[in-house]
């Protein structure tokens, strides 16, 4: 007989969707992925009021692939969220669109070819080592914490030379704060208010943006004027090359603030949301754990990432059930059509990666953890866009390569030296603001293989 399938704990889903009103309280409005109706799992579209807002979710995945592909010169960054990240991003190639967003977007391609991700895996290897080495045999971490204080010395280490301010807890603790006040910043966009912080978390968060924004921009001064020769020195010559000394300034610190935030609290989303499936499937932990010792062993770290077919799997698997980035927006410039439904010009689109990766209609048993769906047969089967954790098209994630490495790099060293168990009665809840993330962290109690 099989085993039974592992089935996460996911919010409760009512049988109905509930008012829009009630999404703008509560729980609701603080977690993005609690409060969805069980029939959103099962529709082809919705298309809801959202105040001044029409809002379309698209769980075709032709019409995804529409919005963000076939169609992509049709579908900007919404006005809304470019307004809400402008403080802390600018218009680096997160917010940017048109002409701008593809300046950028070659200029920084060139950092994130295979070539250059394999260049630097041996960073990852090394600063996952450094990590673990802190862990006392037996004892319990928070590895949500772990994982994101891994890939903030990372992308410091990576992209910024190794600048020791973008690696301070002050640093870790300012992109906790931006990010839980991203939420709660939404919202008030939404009711169109003027965005004064009205309560402590918004104050907190506006304070940590600016403190970041000031760090960043001091770490661009001090390279200036040359640059030097990893990611950031190369990005400052190219804008100056391209831009207007003022112009190149301001979007060398645009970018250096995307790629801080970007490049590592969704990469420490993913190894933590793995270390949690893992955890609650001693087997196939085992299985993992035993293939990191044969690759890890076996070859050039360089290419380890190639070596570890399982974890991947898994990787794919975790990314499917929870997307460090639940949604993301686009804005229509002109008249569309989804799934026979008729878009107007300024309704926004929101590709829903938490929904169309749980899906019933895309899905065979959409909420049970099943690694074997990414298996080269199941995946050549599936829709190009029901899956799509890194986005998809022109716009796709710029640095889904070098997370997919990183994450399977890190793990790996961790998975072959430790054993990872959930404290008994401890329950992952997931909770959705920018990312998504388990409530309070991840537990775990780590014992030291032989
Ligand atoms: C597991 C890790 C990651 C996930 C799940 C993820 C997810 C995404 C998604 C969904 C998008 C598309 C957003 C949209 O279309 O609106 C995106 C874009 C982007 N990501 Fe990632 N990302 C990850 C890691 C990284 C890393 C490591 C970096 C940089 C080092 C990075 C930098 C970016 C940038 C700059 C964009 C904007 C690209 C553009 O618009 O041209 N991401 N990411």
């Amino acid at each position: 007989m099989s085993e039974p399938r592992f089935v996460p704990p996911h919010p409760p889903r009512e049988a109905v969707a509930a008012p829009v009103w009630r999404g703008l309280f509560g729980e609701r409005a603080r977690n993005s992925v609690y409060g969805w109706s069980q029939k959103a799992f099962e529709i082809r579209h919705i298309r809801r009021q959202v105040l001044r807002f029409t809002v379309h979710i698209p769980l075709d995945p032709d019409a995804v692939q529409r919005v963000l592909q076939t169609n992509a010169a049709n579908y900007a960054k919404p006005d809304i969220v470019k307004k809400l990240i402008a403080p802390m991003i600018g218009k680096g190639l997160l917010s940017a669109d048109g002409d701008l967003w593809r300046a950028q977007r070659r200029i920084v391609a060139a950092s994130f070819t295979p070539g250059a991700v394999e260049s630097v895996a041996s960073i990852f290897a090394s600063t996952a080592e450094a990590r673990m080495a802190g862990w006392p045999d037996g004892s319990t971490g928070d590895m949500a914490a772990e994982a994101t204080a891994t890939t903030m010395t990372i992308i410091a280490d990576t992209l910024f030379g190794g600048d020791p301010r973008l690696k301070t807890p002050e640093a870790m603790h300012n992109i906790a704060a931006s990010l839980k006040a991203g939420g709660e910043v939404r919202l008030s966009a939404i009711l169109g208010l003027p965005p004064v912080p009205w309560n402590r978390t918004m104050r907190a968060g506006q304070r940590a943006q600016k403190e970041l924004r000031r760090t960043l921009a001091n770490v661009v001064r001090d390279r200036l004027p040359d640059g030097g020769d990893d990611f950031l020195g190369q990005l400052i010559s190219d804008l100056h090359d391209r831009f207007s000394p003022a112009e190149a300034l301001q979007l060398a610190v645009d970018n250096a603030a995307t790629f801080y935030l970007a490049g590592h609290e969704t990469t420490a989303n993913a190894v933590t949301w793995t270390l949690y499936t893992l955890a609650a499937q001693p087997d196939l932990q085992e299985q993992a754990a035993a293939e990191a010792r044969a690759a890890l062993a076996d070859g050039e770290p360089a290419t380890l990432a190639d070596r570890l077919p399982l974890l991947r799997r898994v990787l794919d698997e975790t990314l499917r059930l929870y997307p460090p980035v639940p949604r993301f927006d686009r804005q229509a410039i002109g008249h569309d059509e989804l799934s026979g439904t008729a878009v107007e010009p300024g309704d926004i689109v929101s590709i829903w990666p938490w929904v169309l990766h749980r899906h019933k209609a895309l899905w065979d048993d959409p909420d049970a953890f099943d690694a074997d769906r990414f298996l080269p047969d199941a995946k050549a089967k599936q829709h190009r866009f029901q899956y799509v954790p890194f986005g998809g098209g022109p716009r796709v994630c710029v640095g889904m390569r070098f997370s997919i490495v990183e994450a399977l790099v890190i793990l790996a060293h961790w998975l072959a030296a430790w054993r990872f168990q959930l404290p008994p009665g401890h329950i992952v809840r997931p909770v959705g603001t920018v990312t998504l993330k388990p409530d309070g962290g991840l537990p775990l109690i780590r014992t030291r293989r032989d």
